[in-house]
């Protein structure tokens, strides 16, 4: 698989509706999506990446190629360092997106396998299962943490969410195969 950016979106007004199947990337600033992105895709600057959070402010769609369906690479939430303003405004293009959504089959939420279960992190959660959106959640940054450290978040996450989060690291590449036949296998009839 390869991925190809298709659209660029800032202002609600912007928002079409593509038809075929979408899956959301969220999660909090800096949680390392756009690496994921760069990652899946195998190339080192598809999606810019920054250390310093909040560096994507846009809704980007990724056509998954060949198969069609979009992996769609979300701004994070809890950016400390922006307006409230601008913030609000994330909020309600993102909502704008998802509602009357019906080509969005999951969110791959992101989760940082050094920490414990955050507030904003289930609130996010929640935000999703409100609007019946079925999760993949995905805990990144792996090369940073001991598989013994990183099993015990993964557990805290499983009790909560009933599911065991994929563990995954963008710069060794770890599960990155297994990644995209979760993704396949969630967009694809
Ligand atoms: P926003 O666009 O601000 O929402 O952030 P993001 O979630 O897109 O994060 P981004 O991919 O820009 O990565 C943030 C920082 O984390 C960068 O400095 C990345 O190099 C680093 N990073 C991302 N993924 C990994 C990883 O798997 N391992 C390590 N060691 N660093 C990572
Ligand atoms: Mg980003």
């Amino acid at each position: 698989n390869t991925l190809k950016l298709i659209q660029t979106v800032y202002e609600i007004d912007q928002l079409e509706q593509l038809p075929a199947p979408q899956i959301i990337l969220a999660g909090r600033s800096n949680v390392g999506k756009s690496s994921l992105i760069n990652c899946l895709a195998e190339r080192k600057s598809l999606a810019k990446i920054s250390a310093t959070p909040g560096k994507t402010r846009s809704l980007n769609y990724y056509e998954v190629v060949p198969h069609g369906y979009y992996i769609v690479d979300l701004p994070g939430y809890g950016y400390a360092k922006c307006s409230k303003t601008e913030r609000a405004k994330w909020g309600k293009l993102i909502d704008s997106y998802l509602e009357g959504n019906a080509y969005v089959v999951a969110a791959a939420v992101l989760l940082d396998s050094r920490l414990s279960p955050q507030k904003n992190d289930i609130d996010m959660l929640s935000y999703f299962i409100q609007c019946s959106i079925p999760i993949l959640p995905i805990m990144t940054k792996s090369d940073k943490t001991k598989q013994g450290d990183r099993a015990k978040i993964q557990n805290q996450w499983q009790d909560i969410l009933k599911v065991k989060p994929m563990c995954v690291s963008s710069k060794t590449g770890m599960n990155r195969t297994n990644l995209w036949n979760l993704l396949d296998r969630t967009a694809l009839p």
